[in-house]
């Protein structure tokens, strides 16, 4: 099978056509929406995290772009020349790995292990980790079994809340970027993903203003940092299928209010994105030099710089 070969993973090549968003510390509501021109807000006293990091991508809703943004961002640090794992932690059929099911080694599903063994005590972390065919890209995979995890008793899974951070620990490898995606709910898997991150980045689409409030991933993000994991911070929020229009102006700007220390990203609309899932690729290997490739890009250096290796 071709798709099995070995690939580099691109960084997109400048073009003037794909015009870079500009670097802002808030969006401006206030000029008239003609001359308005969305940004990047990066906050005044962000600065890159160094490498290694583990980010969770959380939302409590579906369809919000989480998916794309974990693999998307993953594939910009594979770019980068980095070691980056994805760890599947949504057990829907349609999640990250079945985007990459034809990218993994080995070919067939069947002969892997995934995220459900390492929960259930029946595999380490390390042995469900498979390399993909983008290089410096590996996959922890999940399948519909991983719900199992929501109703086991503590007999079968001991402890799910802590079970990913340590096996994370347990893992002596060298990772320099974890990326754990994470399902619509706010169910144990969401948590466990939440509570071995060190930060956090949420997804939103133009529905934007369900993730504050009551019952919202914000407050299982508060009570994860005060019960289980004090350092955890909301890094970012992608702004996935981001349209210019003043729905998308007034959203961005409140996600700026409720999250002033996070970056704020606008990922352009494309219409390649949804190919790009159809054709099970990660975008920049679908279609080169898409817009939202350029913005996740520009945030995967924004959030986290790689240690400097001693030579
Ligand atoms: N930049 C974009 N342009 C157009 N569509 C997008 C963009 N980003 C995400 N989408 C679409 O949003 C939908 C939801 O994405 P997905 O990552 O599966 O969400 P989630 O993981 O939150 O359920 C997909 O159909 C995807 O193609
Ligand atoms: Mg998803």
């Amino acid at each position: 099978m071709t798709a099995l070969q070995p690939q580099t993973v691109p960084v997109p090549v400048l073009d003037v056509d794909l015009e870079f968003l500009d670097i802002v510390t808030e969006w401006d509501v206030d000029t008239t929406f003609h001359h308005w021109r969305p940004g990047i807000v990066v906050p005044p006293t962000f600065r890159p995290a160094i490498s290694p990091r583990v980010i969770a991508l959380a939302n409590q809703k579906g369809g919000v772009g989480k998916t794309i943004t974990a693999l998307e961002l993953a594939m910009a640090y594979a770019a980068r020349g980095l070691r980056v794992r994805l760890i599947d932690a949504d057990p829907q059929k349609a999640a990250l790995s079945a985007w990459l099911k034809e990218t993994c080694y080995p070919a067939d599903a069947k002969d892997r292990r995934t995220l459900r063994d390492v929960f259930f005590g029946e595999a380490t972390l390390r042995e469900t980790t498979y390399p993909t065919v983008y290089q410096g890209l590996y996959l922890v995979p999940s399948d519909p079994s991983l719900g199992d995890v929501e109703n086991a008793t503590p007999q079968q899974v001991f402890s799910p809340e802590s079970l990913l951070r340590d096996a994370l620990r347990a893992d002596t490898e060298d990772w320099d970027i974890t990326i754990i995606d994470s399902g619509p709910n706010l169910g144990k898997l969401t948590v466990a993903a939440l509570v071995a991150s060190d930060d956090v980045a949420i997804a939103v689409q133009d529905g934007g203003l369900e993730v504050v409030g009551t019952g919202s991933v914000v407050t299982t993000i508060k009570t994860v940092r005060k019960r289980m994991n004090p350092s955890l911070q909301v890094r970012a929020v992608f702004f996935t299928d981001f349209k210019k229009d003043s729905l998308h102006r007034r959203i961005g700007r409140e996600m700026n209010k409720a999250f002033p220390d996070a970056l704020i990203v606008p990922c352009r609309e494309s219409t390649q994105a949804g190919w790009a899932s159809l054709g099970k690729r990660p975008l920049r290997m679908h279609t080169p030099n898409e817009k939202p490739t350029l913005d996740y890009d520009r945030a995967a250096d924004l959030l986290v710089a790689p240690k400097q290796k001693v030579s």
